[in-house]
């Protein structure tokens, strides 16, 4: 199946609400498990890149998973960040150490220079160019950054990609069901996403399938 593009950023309001309503418990915990598993036996501590952090979920679990991490979250899109800002000010126990702001990647000017880790769940499939993802992992990596990316893996065919949908967003509110199946069309196959490694010549970064549609980026850079 052909990739069909999607909006870049997720600006209407509407859409991110139902966004940040969603249940994103199991991909979202599975995020950060397969990133334990990954980087076990290294120490993860310092600042910390979520690119395209939306309404911060992933931001605050991470922080919360490695209480040694400062987390600076960057999205494009006020609407979502809303929503983010408003969870995190329920979050004491991680506040302090999450920060987010709002900035266009590559070009968007970071609090950090460099990062001890880089992470990003679902803008991969967001991006026309995809190097604008990996551009901005060469940008703020720093050296031997731990590099942990997340994203859906395009289906073979339409009806995989609504059954899908049907699977894992039956109770969800029927515009983040839209944006979901629109979100499957949108997004990579592991060879594409291999070649756009080779090009952005990020060679320590692997493609690996993660589970019946996602797809994880990983390594550590040199
Ligand atoms: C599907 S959401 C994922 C949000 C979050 N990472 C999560 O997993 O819940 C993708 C986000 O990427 C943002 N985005 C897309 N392109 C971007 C860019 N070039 N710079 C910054 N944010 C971008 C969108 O605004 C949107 O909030």
């Amino acid at each position: 199946m052909k990739r069909i593009l999607e909006p870049e950023l997720m600006e209407d309001d509407e859409q991110a609400r139902a966004y940040a309503e969603s249940d994103f418990e199991e991909p979202h915990g599975n995020f950060i498990k397969l990133f334990k598993e990954i980087f076990a036996g290294r120490e993860i501590g310092g600042h910390v890149l979520d690119v395209g952090c939306g309404a911060a979920d992933i931001t605050i679990r991470f922080a919360k998973a490695y209480p040694g991490c400062i987390v600076h979250g960057i999205d494009g899109s006020e609407a979502m960040l809303h929503y983010g800002r408003k969870r995190l000010a329920q979050e004491y126990d991680v506040g302090g150490r999450v920060e987010l702001s709002q900035g266009i990647v590559p070009g968007a000017k970071l609090p950090q220079k460099k990062y001890d880790a880089i992470i990003s769940n679902s803008i991969l499939h967001h991006l026309e160019n995809p190097q604008v993802l990996w551009k901005t992992v060469k940008l703020y990596a720093g050296s031997g950054a731990a590099v942990f990316i997340m994203d859906l893996k395009r289906p073979a065919t339409i009806a995989e990609a609504r059954e899908l949908v049907e699977t894992y967003a039956a109770d969800e509110a029927e515009v983040h069901k839209r944006d979901f199946y629109n979100s499957f069309l949108a997004a990579f196959e592991v060879e594409e996403v291999r070649v756009q490694l080779a090009e952005a010549e990020l060679c320590n970064l692997t493609v690996d399938e993660a589970s019946n549609r996602h797809l994880i980026i990983t390594g550590n850079i040199s």
